[in-house]
């Protein structure tokens, strides 16, 4: 890239060093690689050290620097590996004459595996040079090696490629929405900031995005933080493998969201939001801009809204790299400041309190902006008469895996996962395991299929795969442990190092060279990860492993190396119940 390129992307970021990653991904996505002659010029540029910038481009699996032409990187999602991804990499691979994660020695091309990329309802999928194609077969993988040997840039390539199906299967109250740009934002100039917040305490909406906070008194405690400037972030990092609830909203529902930040903004007094979006979902930024440039024409974004001059606030949407643990708020934060997605270490300070800018900041999923949308436009006893006592209002489900119809379903929280499963035709006497809130969250089994999804019960971050009895259960437990170790930001010990030990105890035990002590050590680990690790990703990281060994362990001890004369004296069904206690005890913490 030449010196005049560069120089254009430093002012159209205002060449400010919180805005250093977008630099980089701009750069990216130009040219497939950053390089060292790039990365000394922001440096420079923006007054930093040469070592923060080459530190900030290592940190994101989506940047590069090393040059190739195409980038290719299939998603490693389960459902995708179950459904034979490998297969088709390899096919791709031995084509194009090259290995795994190396780049072909006429820099073309590189082939890698990526975390999952949000679409394990749209067949085996991958990245081209940052843009998604769904829907992989042999037929597409022969196409694609003829368009990379003949060097036809991606722009030529079948638009049917990339086309991303919506695959909304059930609608309730929200996805339902007849929403016209404005209209809640039209209302809420007609109340006090205390009668909004009166709506939203009496509608009790609890963040979708894990914790299951809530909305009101994160808010409110954000609103009562003194300060001279406050801060709207949209969470749309929608890493949890399996998780695809966000995308929908964001291309069917944007003006939903983004109404639910500017209600937010006026309600904490903001004049600046930011919608953190996935690398991941480069395709959706362009229509997402273009409504953010409707919603300023129309005066609901910008100065004065709605002819309001005391209302500002506007929204800039901030891509991610390629960092599932940059989901964790604290770690978006960073992200935000340019810098590596570390998580701040906490409690105090809460985002609320201390957060983008060292100001008080709102950080929400954005399933739970629209339920803020949907609770002002129903009014708060209306929205609280759906779900459950402790849950109000629906719940997007992803749904994916052995069912007929996945998709998006929204349900009213309360529905059991029995009732789930029947919505999106699976056939019930074939179900072994259901993966509730992706690898972080917990393994169902079918005795489990009575309880509901709901805060007093079965938490849900949205993600849904279903495993019937011919899958293998470990293959899937492998790669979760596989993702966690790839996803570990490397920061505290007992994460990089922990994660990293069971990978290795797990392809131990699935190879047949595993014994009972093997378990004995998963489950320790296990639970000394939980509970020594710095933040949310090392504490749920190993849920499946203490889930699965206490609901399938049959199918560990079937592997094992002729376990009984290795350790006779070992009591691994007396090690299985302390965890069983350990486990139940740490349920509730689930994905902090
Ligand atoms: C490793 C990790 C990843 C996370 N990823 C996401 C995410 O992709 N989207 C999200 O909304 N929350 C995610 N969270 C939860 C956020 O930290 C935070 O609780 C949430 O954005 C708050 O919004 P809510 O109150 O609307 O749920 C993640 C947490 C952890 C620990
Ligand atoms: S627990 Fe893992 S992801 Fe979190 S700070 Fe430690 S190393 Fe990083």
């Amino acid at each position: 890239m030449d010196v005049i390129e560069l120089e254009t992307i430093l002012a159209e970021e205002q060449h400010h060093p919180h805005y250093l990653l977008q630099m980089l991904r701009r750069v990216q996505e130009k040219e497939n690689y950053i390089s060292p002659s790039t990365m000394a010029f922001f440096a420079e540029k923006l007054n930093l050290p040469l070592t923060k910038v080459q530190g900030v481009v290592s940190f994101y699996s989506l940047l590069n620097t090393t040059p190739r032409d195409y980038h290719i990187l299939f998603s490693d999602n389960i459902i995708e590996h179950l459904q034979g991804k490998e297969q088709l990499m390899q096919l791709l691979m031995s084509k194009l004459g090259i290995e795994q994660g190396k780049v072909r020695a006429d820099q073309r091309v590189c082939v890698e595996n990526t975390s999952c990329i949000g679409m394990s309802d749209q067949g085996i999928s991958a990245l081209v040079n940052g843009l998604t194609i769904t829907n992989l077969n042999e037929q597409r993988i022969s196409e694609m090696v003829d368009l990379i040997e003949k060097k036809v840039p991606l722009s030529q390539w079948s638009p049917a490629w990339f086309k991303v199906k919506n695959n909304i299967q059930r609608k309730d109250q929200l996805l339902n929405t007849n929403f016209v740009a404005g209209s809640v934002l039209q209302y809420v100039q007609t109340q006090t900031t205390d009668q909004i917040m009166e709506t939203l305490k009496i509608a009790a909406i609890r963040g979708c995005g894990g914790a299951g906070f809530r909305l009101d008194s994160k808010w409110d405690f954000c609103r009562k933080t003194p300060a001279n400037e406050r801060f709207v972030v949209c969470n749309a990092d929608e890493g949890e493998p399996g998780t695809f609830k966000d995308r929908v909203l964001l291309q069917n529902y944007a003006d939903l969201v983004f109404e639910g930040m500017t209600v937010c903004a006026k309600v904490i007094d903001a004049k600046q939001g930011f919608l953190y979006l996935r690398g991941e979902y480069r395709y959706l930024l362009d229509d997402l801009e273009k409504t953010l440039a409707k919603r300023r024409e129309q005066q609901l974004l910008g100065k004065a809204i709605l002819g309001d001059s005391n209302f500002n606030f506007d929204i800039k949407i901030f891509m991610g790299a390629g960092a599932y643990v940059c989901g964790a708020e604290t770690a978006l934060i960073e992200s935000l400041h340019g810098n590596r997605g570390v998580p701040r270490k906490r409690p105090p300070p809460f985002p609320v309190n201390v957060g983008y800018s060292g100001k008080p900041t709102v950080v929400n999923n954005v399933e739970t902006f629209s339920l803020a949308v949907k609770a002002l436009m129903m009014g708060g006893e209306n929205f609280a008469k759906l779900g459950t006592e402790q849950s109000h209002g629906t719940k997007l489900l992803s749904i994916s895996g052995d069912c007929e119809k996945a998709g998006i379903y929204e349900f009213p929280y309360g529905v059991s996962v029995r009732e789930v499963l029947e919505a999106c035709g699976t056939d019930f006497s074939t179900v072994q395991m259901v993966q509730n809130s992706g690898p972080a969250g917990n393994s169902l089994a079918p005795e489990d299929f009575e309880r509901k999804f709901a805060f007093e019960d079965v938490n849900t971050t949205g993600s849904i795969m279903i495993f019937n009895k011919n899958r293998d259960i470990l293959e899937v437990v492998q790669n979760f442990a596989n993702f966690f170790v790839h996803e570990s930001c490397g920061f505290c010990t007992p994460c990089r190092v922990g994660t990293s030990i069971i990978k290795n105890l797990v392809t131990k035990v699935r190879k047949g060279r595993g014994s009972n002590v093997d378990l004995k050590e998963m489950q320790d680990l296990s639970i000394l990860i939980r509970n020594a690790a710095h933040c949310g990703l090392g504490m749920t990281a190993t849920n499946h492993i203490s889930d699965t060994l206490k609901k399938f362990p049959q199918l560990y001890r079937a592997r094992l190396h002729n376990s009984e004369s290795l350790h006779p004296t070992f009591d691994l069904d007396g090690a299985l119940e302390d965890a069983r206690q350990i486990t139940h005890r740490q349920d509730a913490n689930a994905h902090l």
